[in-house]
């Protein structure tokens, strides 16, 4: 299949272009040295936690978060704008003077904001990749390509459609359990399944194909299983061969302790992660990164913004598990607090396509988050319980994720993760107890943690 053909399966139409300028088109560009006014678009804990950052930076005149939540108030001000309604966002932005947005989750890339804001004069610029480049996320079959076509060290695979499910059944006869169907496009998270039975393969094959999670299981990528432990890379890069590492983190996706039990958005997150020395970033940076951020370039995709490599370390050598388009979450909640430079003029630079020598120096800490749930999540949960001991921590930085402010100020949940919180010390040890402290304060009716973040990680270390 073409790249084009395959941008045309994504979920998304570029949806309401943008009619005329709200922008004054005659003011020339902001000096990269003048403060900024920034619109930063999300509402979980990646967002407060990249608030937080940015609130810090001395080149920074006004923060606004849309939507936000309970936390992130803190750091800027809340509008009530939906992240997918480019039109409200345009106007706003016009109204505010915003000189940058800044692209928190994943869905308005995908659905093409980058191309609807280069496509209006004077509008402000964009962290985030243009729809082409978010197809890395809302395809894992345009991925898969792209990683093959750039020889990324990735998992052996075939997509299949509901034309060719006979195939796709024989594909996984060809395979050794347990086996990986993904749908191929966004699925909030759950259109990974790892199963151990053939039958049961072939029987949610059938399924997926047959609209388990809707359009986005249309095309279903089978893939070999790979076996190892997973960390987390993020590159912000400036779309013209610029690019800075970010600090790699670990995160914890499934419910329970010992990594059982159903998949979740991210229960904890370590940085830096034992495993990713100098060798194997080395290798990350030659076989994965490079050839990444090259082939966006050679096939004429605009990204400027942040690439989350999911990586896998088999026997010592990294493969790519998945890209995705934008900061991961819970792990932007410990890779704000080791980023050591201002984020700020980092983002602006990437946004404007010269990162040029910019450094981006690391925090030499230990850092870690611990997320406190509502108990039932990632199945069904209560929402609206009241929260108490989140304001005042002491020693942790509580990055709010689903939790909303009543008109009195009190706070109540009102999601599955509900506050991420992040702790600063000078080994992994100093880090988590600061971390659980703080977790072990803050108290709602049914909440849920992991005892166990960081454990494998010290296991590795010893
Ligand atoms: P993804 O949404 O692609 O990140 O998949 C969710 C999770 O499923 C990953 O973080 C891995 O833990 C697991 N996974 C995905 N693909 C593979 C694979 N090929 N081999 C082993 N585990 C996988
Ligand atoms: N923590 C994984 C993700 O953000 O997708």
């Amino acid at each position: 299949m073409s790249i084009q053909q395959n941008l045309n399966t994504l979920r998304y139409p570029v949806s309401n272009q943008p009619e005329k300028s709200p922008f004054n088109a005659g003011e020339t560009m902001t000096e990269q040295s003048e403060k900024l006014n920034v619109l930063l678009l999300g509402s979980g804990g990646r967002e407060c936690a990249l608030a937080w950052k940015m609130s810090l930076s001395p080149r920074l005149e006004k923060l606004f978060i849309a939507p936000g939540n309970g936390g992130t108030g803190a750091y800027g001000e809340n509008v009530n704008i939906s992240p997918l309604d480019f039109k409200a966002i345009a106007d706003f932005a016009a109204d505010k003077g915003i000189d940058m947005i800044v692209v928190g989750n994943e869905d308005p890339l995908v659905a093409g904001i980058y191309d609807y804001f280069e496509a209006i004069e004077g509008a402000p610029v964009i962290v985030g990749p243009s729809k082409a480049g978010a197809a890395l996320e809302g395809s894992k079959d345009f991925a898969k390509q792209f990683m093959v076509r750039h020889s990324i060290p990735t998992a052996r695979y075939q997509s299949f459609t509901a034309e060719t499910v006979e195939e796709g059944c024989k594909f996984l006869e060809t395979l050794q359990a347990p086996y990986v169907l993904k749908a191929d496009g966004l699925a909030a998270g759950k259109g990974v399944l790892i199963i151990d039975s053939l039958d049961e393969a072939k029987a949610s094959l059938r399924e997926m194909l047959g609209g388990m999670f809707g359009k986005s299981s249309a095309t279903v990528v089978i893939e070999e299983f790979l076996k190892g432990i997973e960390c987390s890379v993020f590159v912000l890069t400036d779309g013209n061969g610029g690019y800075r590492i970010l600090p790699v983190a670990k995160d914890y996706k499934r419910i329970g302790e010992g990594d059982t039990g159903p998949n979740t958005g991210g229960m904890g997150a370590v940085s830096p992660v034992v495993f990713a020395d100098k060798e194997f970033m080395r290798k990350v940076e030659e076989r994965i990164i490079l050839p990444t951020v090259n082939g966006l370039i050679a096939e004429g995709i605009t990204y400027r913004g942040f690439i989350f490599l999911g990586l896998i370390e088999v026997n010592g050598e990294p493969m790519v598990i998945e890209y995705n388009v934008r900061m991961g979450d819970p792990e932007t909640e410990v890779v704000m607090l080791r980023i050591a430079s201002d984020l700020l003029p980092l983002l602006e630079a990437a946004a404007r396509g010269n990162l040029g020598n910019m450094p981006l120096e690391e925090d030499p800490r230990y850092a870690t988050t611990v997320m406190v749930v509502s108990g039932g999540y990632p199945g069904s949960y209560s929402k609206g319980e009241d929260i108490t001991g989140a304001d005042d921590p002491v020693g942790a930085i509580l990055f709010h994720a689903g939790t909303k402010r009543n008109p009195d100020g009190t706070l109540i949940t009102s999601g599955g993760r509900v506050i991420a919180c992040s702790a600063y010390g000078k080994d992994i040890d100093e880090a988590l107890a600061a971390s659980y402290r703080a977790a072990d304060t803050v108290s709602f009716d049914g909440k849920y943690m992991r005892r166990d973040i960081g454990q494998d990680l010290k296991k590795l270390a010893e």
